[in-house]
């Protein structure tokens, strides 16, 4: 009798166990790189084009010809087919070994209205593509994914983003993972063409950008030739460091490979940006670099202690809502900290480069688990900022649960607008900034 009910219990525990087991998420291994056919076989049919924010009711339109003779004028209109405005721009190539780059274009078009579609066409060639514009004001929803690559994973997550209805993309650094191989600048720019040429990629750099080679080739120079941002239209002297506004957000994109110090423009650059927001035009003020500050993976550890070191106090000063970064490829998000502790007007930091690239999953986190971390995982993803007025955004994460996007982390995230956190009408902060 004791043994039958020893072994009713045995059977019952392992059925429970095994339930338990079921409901915890298995992580998946990397998925292959893509392979695609590469034919630069010479045309002048507009290829990789992708749209970017330039400036207040402007939009930068970039594609590539592997035709030099392609022309650099976008024609556009609100109905298909009926463009009755059209815009001119300009065009770079560069060299790179033995590769040469098909003709890439930058033009810009507008003033264009707020959260319209328009259709437009690249130098006189067909396909036509659609944008949209943003809002002017909120709700305005941002799709948050770094780290993307070329593989399977990256093909899952960016069909998620599809399915996501955003207005921005905003993308933390590592785009192509091309390391080199400058045709893979190419496949990637068609691979993120149905998307980014319908919603603006706002883009910062990371490590797999940078492709230098000492004495031959400059770092980001064919990054910097084929995603320009709007650097020039926000006071910046380099691709690598801007910042744009879009429907009441200050966004802040900070470059982690370019010089940060005191004496660097990037630092110079970022006071004088600080010192131009208006909460009362933009209550949100988001910050994008790769390298995260705050993150507690074993993968990449301290690497972004330096420019922390260098630039957490100015971003803390001027009361900065929201850090993403890429770089480590898992999920995690922090509650308000500053200085290395939790600070009620610190900002929020979201680690988010699980994108899908060919590298694979962060899993190796330290213990125990510091107190400022809210959220940890290391799982393919893309995160979503709906920012539904000037104090209330609904962040949430999306695992790619086999192919399925499951929404894994949602928090709701107040602005610190209002709160003691902001000096009124910059009141200090100017002295702070100005200081040398
Ligand atoms: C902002 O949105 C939140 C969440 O929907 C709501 O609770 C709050 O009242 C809103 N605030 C304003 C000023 O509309
Ligand atoms: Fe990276």
């Amino acid at each position: 009798m004791e043994s039958k009910i020893l072994l009713l219990i045995i059977v019952i525990g392992s059925l429970v166990m095994t339930s338990v087991k079921a409901t915890e998420y298995v992580r998946p291994p990397p998925r292959k790189t893509l392979h695609f056919p590469w034919d630069p076989k010479p045309s002048i049919q507009p290829e990789q084009v992708h749209i970017s924010l330039a400036g207040g009711k402007h939009m930068r339109i970039s594609w590539v010809t592997t035709d030099h003779s392609g022309s650099s004028y976008v024609e556009y209109g609100t109905s298909p087919g009926n463009y009755n405005s059209i815009a001119h721009g300009e065009s770079t190539s560069y060299e790179y070994l033995l590769y040469h780059s098909g003709k890439i274009h930058h033009t810009v078009i507008g003033p264009l209205n707020d959260g319209t579609i328009y259709y437009y066409r690249c130098g006189g060639e067909d396909p036509e593509f659609q944008l949209k514009t943003p809002p002017a004001q909120f709700p305005v929803t941002f799709a948050i994914a770094g780290d993307l690559g070329q593989t399977g994973w990256t093909t899952s997550t960016l069909d998620h983003l599809t399915e996501c209805n955003y207005d921005v993309h905003l993308l933390p650094g590592d785009l192509s993972y091309a390391d080199y191989v400058q045709y893979r600048w190419d496949t990637f720019g068609n691979l993120v063409q149905p998307l980014a040429s319908s919603k603006p990629w706002m883009v910062t750099q990371g490590n797999h950008e940078k492709e230098n080679i000492p004495l031959i080739k400059e770092p980001f120079a064919s990054y910097n030739a084929r995603w320009r941002m709007p650097f020039k239209e926000s006071g910046s002297t380099s691709n690598l460091f801007y910042s744009f506004e879009v429907a009441g957000v200050h966004a802040i994109m900070l470059g982690s490979y370019t010089d940060y110090d005191k004496y660097s423009e990037q630092y110079k650059w970022l006071k004088a940006d600080l010192l131009k927001v208006d909460r009362k035009r933009t209550p949100w003020v988001l910050v994008l670099f790769h390298v995260p500050w705050y993150n507690s993976n074993k993968a990449h550890q301290g690497e972004g202690d330096q420019m922390m070191t260098a630039m957490e106090h100015l971003l803390y000063a001027a009361g900065a809502d929201i850090m993403f970064a890429g770089h480590v490829h898992a999920y995690e998000r922090t509650r308000r900290v500053f200085n290395g502790k939790q600070d009620n007007c610190g900002a929020v930091h979201i680690t988010i480069g699980d994108g899908g690239n060919r590298e694979g999953l962060a899993h190796n986190y330290m213990y125990p688990k510091p107190k400022w971390s809210a959220f940890r995982e290391a799982s393919f993803g893309h995160g979503e900022l709906k920012i539904v007025n000037s104090t209330h955004a609904l962040w949430s994460w999306h695992r790619n649960d086999d192919d399925e996007p499951v929404r894994s982390d949602q928090v709701w995230i107040t602005s610190l607008v209002g709160s003691r956190c902001i000096p009124q009408n910059n009141e200090g902060l100017r002295e702070y900034l100005l200081e040398p």
